[in-house]
């Protein structure tokens, strides 16, 4: 869904800020699970612009599970149940 919101506010011509959240070991930057391109959710977010957004090719394509396996954002459904 944020990643519609984001491509929404791009054809619009729009900044935004969206709240990314993500599996989360350490919290203070070390461990990297939390990890979408070269930023780390609980370090340089979880609030990221839409300049950030653009350098983050990997935001809304896939999904980490808390085992840490990075899962296409269409099978994620699955994995959940
Ligand atoms: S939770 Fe460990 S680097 Fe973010």
């Amino acid at each position: 869904m944020l990643r519609k919101v984001f491509e929404l506010c791009e054809g619009a011509g729009v900044k935004c800020q969206l709240n990314l959240e993500r599996w989360m070991r350490c919290a203070i930057g070390i461990c990297g699970s939390c990890a979408i391109g070269k930023f780390l959710v609980c370090k340089d977010g979880p609030v990221f612009s839409s300049e950030q957004l653009r350098q983050t090719a990997e935001f809304g394509k896939g999904a980490m599970l808390k085992s840490g396996k990075v899962v296409p954002i269409k099978e994620f459904a699955l994995w959940r149940q």
